[in-house]
C-alpha cells in the first residue's frame, strides 16, 4: 500500500503541479528580465551599463534554469497570463521615471526572493529543484543592493531624495494586494506536490 501511495506522489498530477510552479517562476524571471532591459535603455552611465548587463544575464539565466527543469520533466513551459508580474503591472502601470522603475524592480526582486526562500523551506523538494532554487537565490542579494543604491543616488542627484522611499512604499502596497490574491493559490499547489 505504501508503494502505491509513493507512486501516486510522483504521478502525472504531481508533475502537472511542478510544471505549473516552474512555469510561473520562469514567467516572473522573463518579465523581470524585461524590466532590467528597459533600465539598460534608460540608464546610460558606465556603472549602470556594466551592472545592468550582468544583471540581465543573471535574470535570463534564471529563466533558462526553470525552463531546463521543465524540459527535464519532458514538458514545455505553460503560458502564464495571470502571474505575479502581470497582476502587478495592471495595478502599478509601467513607471517611466528611472527612480520609480528601480523601486519597482526592488519590490519584484524581493518578492521573487521570498517566494524561493519559502519553497526552499518545504519538505520533499526534488534535489534538482533545490539546486535551481539555491542558484537563483544566490544572485538576488547583489541585485537588490545595487539597484537600491543606484535609485538613491539618482533621487539625491535630482534633489528629491524622498522619491525612492515613496515609490517603494507605493509599490510595496500594490505587491501586498497582489500577493494576497496569489499566496493561497500557490500554497494549494505546493500542498498538492
Ligand atoms: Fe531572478
Ligand atoms: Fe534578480
Amino acid at each position: 500500500m505504501a508503494a502505491s501511495s509513493e507512486v501516486a506522489a510522483v504521478g502525472p498530477e504531481s508533475q502537472d503541479v511542478e510544471l505549473r510552479i516552474y512555469s510561473y517562476y520562469r514567467d516572473a524571471e522573463l518579465r523581470g528580465s524585461n524590466l532590467i532591459y528597459r533600465l539598460l535603455r534608460i540608464l546610460k552611465d558606465d556603472e549602470s551599463q556594466l551592472l545592468l548587463s550582468e544583471h540581465l544575464a543573471d535574470e535570463t539565466r534564471h529563466a533558462w534554469l526553470w525552463t531546463e527543469r521543465i524540459k527535464e520533466l519532458g514538458r514545455a513551459p505553460l503560458e502564464v497570463t495571470d502571474g505575479y508580474q502581470v497582476r502587478l503591472g495592471k495595478r502599478a502601470g509601467l513607471p517611466r521615471h528611472p527612480v520609480d522603475l528601480l523601486a519597482l524592480t526592488v519590490v519584484v526582486e524581493q518578492r521573487a526572493l521570498k517566494r524561493y526562500q519559502e519553497h526552499l523551506k518545504r519538505r520533499g523538494v526534488p534535489e534538482r529543484t533545490l539546486e535551481v532554487l539555491r542558484s537563483v537565490t544566490k544572485d538576488e542579494g547583489w541585485h537588490i543592493d545595487w539597484i537600491r543604491q543606484k535609485a538613491r543616488q539618482i533621487a539625491e542627484a535630482e534633489g528629491k531624495p524622498e522619491r525612492f522611499d515613496e515609490s517603494l512604499a507605493r509599490f510595496r502596497g500594490i505587491d501586498r494586494e497582489v500577493w494576497a490574491e496569489l499566496e493561497d493559490v500557490e500554497k494549494s499547489w505546493m500542498e498538492a506536490l
